[in-house]
């Protein structure tokens, strides 16, 4: 019966420090992660007007203006503070270059291939870094 209680307790506490460390560890990375769930929404929602015909709706300009402005918070999200990493601030200068090539008052077709030029600079760097 002992051993049976020691056990419970020790399952219990590796239960609430694993609970506690996950939970830093999801903190650590929120911000990353809320950037690329922004992105992913504003790059999606583009992309479909740009297919349909509608890509000269107001909603073009600001999703390609809340691209720039999270593009220019990847390094601080994504470098640990102090630190360096030559290939993913060449992925981070690439996409920003992609980002910054998309006209959201072109023809939609033009824009569609913008677009697509932008999710390709998404995938680059997540092949490596994702
Ligand atoms: C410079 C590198 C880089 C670029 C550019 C980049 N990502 Fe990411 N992405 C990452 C990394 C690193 C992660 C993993 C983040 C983590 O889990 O902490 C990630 C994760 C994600 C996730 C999963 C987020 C989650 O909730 O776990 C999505 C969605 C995503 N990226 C979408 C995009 C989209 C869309 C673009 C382009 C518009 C993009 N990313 C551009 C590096 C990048």
């Amino acid at each position: 019966m002992r051993y049976f209680i020691c056990l419970l307790v020790g399952l219990l506490a590796g239960a609430i420090v694993s609970g506690m460390f996950s939970g830093a560890m999801q903190r650590r990375n929120a911000w990353p992660r809320a950037l690329m769930n922004v992105m992913q929404h504003e790059l999606g929602a583009a992309r479909s007007a740009a297919r349909s015909d509608t890509c000269a709706a107001p909603a073009q300009g600001v999703s390609a203006e809340h691209l720039r402005l999270v593009a220019g918070d990847l390094d601080a999200a994504l470098l640990a503070p102090g630190t360096k990493d030559r290939v993913l601030s060449q992925y981070i200068g690439d996409f920003r270059k992609s980002v910054a090539t998309w006209d959201a008052n072109a023809a939609c077709a033009r824009q569609a291939q913008a677009l697509t030029a932008i999710a390709n600079a998404c995938e680059a760097c997540h092949r490596d870094y994702r």
